[in-house]
């Protein structure tokens, strides 16, 4: 559990990036033993985003950043740090985020990856929102980056209907006066999951040799029945911490956004948290599973759409890989993020 202390923070602006290339469930049902009726009634996904050949994670992260930046219109020289998170970086090292901060202008700035699985998104507010709170930094860019295409296995039809390529970027300041605050967080991890959800290979545990290419180790692998167990439990049990540690209540929620995995997870979990289905935010029909950019871009959509207005309370909620989980509850703010 994570209280905040220190000075009130909040998010004063957001930015996004999806790839143009729409692949629908009958396209991929042509290459894939599947069907669109199979992939939505399990999993509410009637499309995703996929990036051009050669379109890295940073690329999209750069996109985001930059339209958050300048949406906050921020001198790119007052950021202090970016922290990018993805379940699919660039490369081991250097940090994507290093990329990212150079090519937004952000000289100043320090650089660093996150990997926190799907929750990464909510862990990097979470630090960003220690740091902003703290008076380490005055301005963190957070970014949830991913070409998750480019390790999946396209042949196999567990895994390949449900992720989609995207990113979502905000800015994290000082709260000002009506201008929203993040009241608090619970954060958690089993490791004893580790394996349910992973790329095996290509890490010091599992070094790349020409056996772990040929036994196709360098792509997502997941236990979907058991992480879908464990998300149902964890989304849950995670809300209703970050709920009594603020000192809320589960019908002061006016929007839920929860990590876009399924729509039966999502749908699930707010049943049985008590959260109607006009209060849940979601975007996976249109791009399927984003992890990391999954709650920015759903963040997103709902401020431009008008769906939030000052004082409203966002419960933001991430779970995957490690298994890890992330719950953030806070105000938003009279603007809201541009
Ligand atoms: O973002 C990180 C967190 N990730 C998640 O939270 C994902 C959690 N898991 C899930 O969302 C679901 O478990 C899945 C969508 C991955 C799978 O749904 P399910 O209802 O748990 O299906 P299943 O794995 O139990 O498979 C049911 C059947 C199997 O066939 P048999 O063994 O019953 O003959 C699969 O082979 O569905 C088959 N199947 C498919 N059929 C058509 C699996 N994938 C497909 C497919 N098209 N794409």
């Amino acid at each position: 559990m994570v209280g905040l202390e220190g000075r009130a923070v909040t998010i004063t602006a957001l930015g996004t990036a999806l790839p143009d290339r729409e692949v629908t469930n009958d396209e991929l049902s042509r290459s894939l033993d599947t069907t669109d009726e199979w992939i939505r009634q399990r999993t509410g996904i009637g499309a995703r985003r996929v990036a051009a050949p050669g379109v890295s994670a940073s690329d999209l992260g750069i996109l985001a950043a930059r339209q958050a930046v300048d949406r906050a219109r921020l001198p790119p020289e007052d950021i202090g740090l970016v922290i990018t998170a993805s379940i699919s970086p660039d490369q081991l090292f250097p940090p994507t985020a290093s990329r990212i901060a150079y090519e937004i202008g952000a000289v100043r700035a320090g650089a660093c990856d996150l990997s926190a699985g799907c929750s990464g998104f909510v862990y990097a507010l979470a630090l960003a929102s220690g740091m902003v709170g703290a008076g380490i930094h005055e301005h963190v860019v957070i970014v949830g980056a991913e070409v998750i295409s480019s390790i999946l296995d396209w042949r196999d039809r567990s895994t390949a209907v449900l992720f989609g390529d995207g990113a979502g970027a905000a800015v994290v300041a000082p709260a000002t006066e009506g201008g929203g605050r993040i009241l608090g967080f619970d954060l958690g991890s089993d490791g004893a999951g580790g394996p349910l959800l992973s790329v095996p290979a290509g890490g010091s545990r599992m070094p790349a040799t020409h056996d772990t290419v040929d036994a196709r180790q360098h792509y997502l692998k997941m236990n979907g029945r058991e992480v879908y167990r464990f998300a149902t439990r964890i989304i849950g049990d995670s809300a209703t911490r970050v709920l009594e540690q603020c000192g809320r209540r589960i019908d002061e929620i006016d929007l839920f956004v929860p990590h876009q995995a399924n729509m039966r997870i999502i749908e699930h979990a707010a049943g049985r948290l008590g959260i109607p289905r006009e209060r849940v935010c979601t975007n996976l029909e249109r791009y399927g599973n984003t992890s990391c950019a999954s709650v920015p871009l759903c963040l997103d959509e709902a401020s431009a759409s008008g769906r939030l207005h000052e004082g409203d309370l966002v419960l933001l909620m991430g779970f995957g890989a490690g298994l890890t989980w992330g719950a953030c509850l806070m105000e938003w703010g009279a603007a809201g993020p541009l």
